[in-house]
């Protein structure tokens, strides 16, 4: 997708706020037609043709953006879900963002379902009587829904308010648990990039016009219907209510439902990195490690102790995931101190950063040849352990921005290496979300804490790279790596220029 969109609209990158996307396209093009929309046995299928036929060039081109785009909508949630699980982004801190994901799945689904009823079509019929029968299945109705829905008569008006009622509230709820769901997330990216949005909008007209959405002729209890062309986004369930049980097709939903929403808690092999902590006797109460954070894990609050700061850094446990990104924020990570075995105001107690400092340091000194250069990388990203050679350190952190800026400086003075390369996931698709974005502007010195004027730009090189950009990083460091060599030759030493 990146060879033909870019980073910048690669759907993937966008898929949680395509989600948003599409939730907005349904809402405004569903109020244009609910305008319309008439409640009731006789009226509920004629409004409909109505919208459909008559206003065609409008009602008709609105009504089938509200389909396409729900659609869509499912299309982009399984998408997304499945990211985050193939990403390995559901345990730990993110079970939140997981759970309330899975709620939101079963209230889409039910507003999807609902909006079909409201045609009162064949298809409607269908997948009402299907569902009712579903329902009745559940030993909570002491009298069967079904019969409810079996004969014209008993049908009444009520019902249509019922649903008409319920299709205007769940999307309300669909809201607010979208809301909870980014809740623990800072900055969350709910809108795609322009192009997208526009690509996307364009696309869905064009099938609107192409395909538009038809009803498939009035709903007549007396008459079982036969054919039926099906939504296989909403409706799948239905078909599987044919061949299987009602209580097999219950046993499978909530077993699934289940399922997923236990998957954050299940062991795994993958061993969670210990969270941020604060050392309070180092912490300032700077707050950039607060404006940082990407999940929201740490918060300020008043001094605790009898420093002279107003406020001092708390991390939550459960919402940390560990990325370390706030130790790279904060301005007491600086390799320039003395002490050997340094604190900073919050770490990582995995990776403390006088024991990075150290690692560093190590690596560094047993590089040989003209261009030495130090690479820093990330665990989520290519692995950087393959560009290890005797002129090239590497060190691999949780998230690239776990590197204070100052390190770069450290690593450049004093000679340790020629050049800094440092590289992390691709832009637009940081594991951490926020890594890639917050290191380019503190190497930019737009962001503190940033890069200081005397750290030379042309011996660091930023590249950003997936596992599947080994080859192409490699090209880049060895890139990198002749520039230092061309920008040493043609230095001057000062005595020569003395002479001159
Ligand atoms: C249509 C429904 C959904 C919408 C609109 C939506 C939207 C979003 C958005 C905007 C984000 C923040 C992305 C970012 O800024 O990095 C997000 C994060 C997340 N979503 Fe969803 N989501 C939906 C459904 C789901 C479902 C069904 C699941 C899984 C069961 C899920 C799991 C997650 C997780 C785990 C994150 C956190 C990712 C991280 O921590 O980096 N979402 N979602
Ligand atoms: S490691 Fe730091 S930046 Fe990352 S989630 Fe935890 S508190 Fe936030
Ligand atoms: S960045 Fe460091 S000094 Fe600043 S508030 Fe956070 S822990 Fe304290």
């Amino acid at each position: 997708m990146n060879k033909i969109f870019g980073a910048d609209l690669n759907p993937f990158y966008y898929l949680g706020a395509l989600g948003f996307y599409f939730f907005w396209v349904v809402v405004i093009s569903g109020a244009y037609i609910y305008a319309f929309y008439k409640t009731g046995i006789e009226l509920s299928y004629p409004s409909v043709e109505y919208i459909t036929n008559e206003q065609w060039y409008l009602g008709g081109v609105m009504r089938s953006l509200h389909r396409y785009a729900s659609d869509a909508l499912v299309m982009v949630m399984v998408l997304h879900l499945l990211r985050e699980y193939i990403l390995g982004r559901y345990r730990g801190a993110r079970w939140f963002a997981w759970v309330t994901g899975v709620l939101l799945i079963w209230l889409i689904f039910a507003a999807g379902i609902n909006g079909y009823w409201m045609v009162w079509d064949k298809l409607a019929q269908y997948s009402t009587v299907a569902t009712v029968e579903w329902f009745d299945w559940l030993p909570i109705f002491s009298e069967p829904m079904s019969r409810s829905f079996l004969t014209q008569d008993v049908l009444n008006d009520r019902f249509f308010s019922l649903i008409s009622f319920a299709h205007v509230t769940v999307p309300l709820f669909i809201l607010f648990l979208l809301w909870v769901h980014i809740m623990r997330i800072s900055h969350p990216v709910v809108n795609p990039r322009r192009g997208l949005a526009v690509g996307l909008l364009l696309a869905l007209l064009v099938l609107s016009m192409v395909a538009p959405v038809l009803s498939q002729g009035p709903a007549d209890m007396t008459i079982e219907p036969r054919t039926i062309r099906i939504d296989w986004f909403y409706l799948y369930i239905f078909p599987l209510l044919d061949i299987w049980s009602a209580g097999q097709v219950w046993a499978l939903v909530i077993g699934a439902s289940l399922l997923l929403v236990v998957l954050p808690w299940l062991p795994s092999r993958v061993n969670q990195i210990p969270v941020a902590e604060v050392s309070l006797k180092d912490c300032s109460g700077c707050r950039l490690c607060v404006a940082d954070c990407p999940y929201e894990a740490v918060v300020m609050r008043s001094r605790s102790d009898d420093m002279h700061f107003h406020e001092e850094a708390v991390v939550i446990p459960d919402r940390c995931v560990s990325c370390g990104i706030c130790a790279g924020a904060c301005p007491s990570s600086n390799p320039f101190r003395s002490e050997e075995n340094y604190v900073s105001g919050i770490e990582m107690p995995s990776l403390p950063m006088s024991g990075l400092r150290t690692a560093m340091m190590k690596d560094m000194a047993r590089l040989k040849g003209e261009v030495r250069v130090m690479v820093f990388g990330c665990d989520n990203a290519a692995n950087i352990e393959k560009l290890r050679s005797e002129s090239v350190a590497v060190l691999s952190l949780p998230c690239i921005a776990m590197l204070p800026s100052s390190f770069i400086e450290y690593a450049l003075h004093a000679h340790h290496v020629e050049g800094v390369f440092i590289t992390g996931c691709r832009e637009g698709d940081c594991y951490h979300r926020l890594g890639v974005l917050w290191t380019g502007k503190r190497l930019a010195a737009e962001r503190e804490p940033r890069l200081r004027g005397r750290a030379e730009r042309q011996r660091i090189r930023q590249f950003w790279a997936a596992s599947a950009d080994l080859k192409e990083l490699g090209a880049e460091l060895e890139s990198f790596r002749a520039s230092l060599l061309s920008l040493d030759k043609g230095r001057v030493p000062a005595e020569t220029v003395a002479l001159k």
